[in-house]
């Protein structure tokens, strides 16, 4: 396989529940804030035509290339930026493209990354230890497995990868550097816990850890999150996919606690925060793939699935696009998203609601 992505492709997860939980209709904008192949994009793209629009995201400019091709279809419709969704508002802004009526977010890595030799985030292929989801940043896997004292290595593995044996694994990983490949980390951590702890791999939670240290993605996430809360417009949709417990923690504090009019401690006994709910949970309790899916699509097995609509007046909706319009960014010509149309969507579309 050659170092570019390449087949097998990636199998989206959970396409019908997130189509209904953003409530997709035709002639609506969404944004996929992780495009990975494309998958969720096009489903969201048939559902909302005609006259939808798609802003597509991935911090992976091989992700953008994939998707610039799986989409081709719906070129029109389609804005493909590649970039990191820590930056989501701004991207908003600088294309004109909010409010919103939907946004997804589908954690983690695509098959594609997983199975692309020479990124470093699979201890089943040798590649060297990267594991950066753009090549542009700086801090790679290597410079965490090679430079970091022993106990700021143990801690991440524990935090990140809530993995026991973090201590042991930081001591040996300290002891046989340098380290430069996956495969030869994947081996060391074998020899310190053992062989395969029921289904998992004893590498998978300390590559967990690399993966999230390496790309920041949890302080990312929830930034991300409460940035497209004030991005979406009237009842607008917001749709998280996680596939580990840290990442779904941070999603579910985030909508439980803007789902709520009052966030005081308990034992204050009248409200003084002043903090009014942004959200409305749509689902209570979390969606997981069916038996079937995931004896077609395995990585889909630990898939959670939350949704949430934006609670917001007619004022402050028109607020939004009263912003929209003063903000000295707006380009006059280029790329289809222009001021106008925008305008002129989305008071058909909120005046027919
Ligand atoms: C699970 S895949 C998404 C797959 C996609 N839904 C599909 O149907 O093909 C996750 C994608 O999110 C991207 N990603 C992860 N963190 C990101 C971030 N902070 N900013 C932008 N993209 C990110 C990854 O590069 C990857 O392509």
């Amino acid at each position: 396989m050659s170092q570019k992505m390449v087949a097998p492709a990636h199998i989206p997860v959970l396409v019908e529940e997130t189509v209904k939980a953003l409530a997709v209709q035709p002639g609506g904008r969404y944004i996929d804030c992780t495009l990975g192949g494309g998958g969720h994009a096009a489903a969201i793209l048939e559902h909302s035509s005609p006259g939808g629009q798609l802003l597509g995201i991935d911090a992976d400019p091989e992700a953008i290339e994939a998707a610039k091709q799986s989409l081709e279809t719906y070129s029109d419709s389609t804005l493909l930026i590649n970039d990191n969704f820590v930056n989501l508002e701004a991207i908003c802004y600088k294309y004109d493209f909010l409010p919103v009526h939907g946004i997804l977010f589908d954690l983690g890595l695509s098959s594609l990354q997983l199975n692309g030799r020479g990124r470093g985030f699979s201890f089943q292929h040798r590649a060297s230890l990267d594991m950066r989801l753009n090549p542009n940043q700086e801090l790679t896997a290597a410079d965490i497995i090679n430079t970091y004292p022993e106990t700021e290595m143990a801690q991440l593995i524990k935090t990140y990868g809530e993995e026991s044996y973090s201590r042991k694994i930081a001591r040996r990983i300290v002891q046989e550097r340098p380290i430069k490949t996956t495969l030869e980390l994947a081996q060391i951590i074998e020899r310190v816990i053992g062989k395969r702890r029921g289904k998992i791999h004893p590498a998978t939670k300390t590559f967990q850890a690399l993966r999230i240290a390496v790309n920041h993605e949890l302080e990312h996430l929830e930034l991300a999150l409460k940035q497209a809360i004030k991005l979406l417009g009237y009842e607008g949709r917001l749709v998280v996919i996680s596939y580990h417990s840290l990442e779904d923690r941070i999603v579910k504090q985030i909508m439980l606690q803007e789902s709520k009019d009052c966030i005081c401690p308990p034992s204050t006994p009248t409200c003084v925060c002043g903090h009014t709910a942004s959200l409305r949970l749509i689902n209570k309790r979390v969606i997981t793939p069916s038996p079937p899916e995931v004896q077609i699509n395995p990585r889909s097995r630990s898939a959670r699935l939350r949704a949430a609509e934006r609670v917001i007046t007619q004022d402050e909706h028109y607020s939004i696009v009263e912003r929209l319009c003063s903000t000295s960014e707006i380009k006059a010509n280029g790329n289809g998203w222009r001021r106008p149309t925008l305008l002129k969507m989305l008071r058909t579309v909120f005046d027919a609601a």
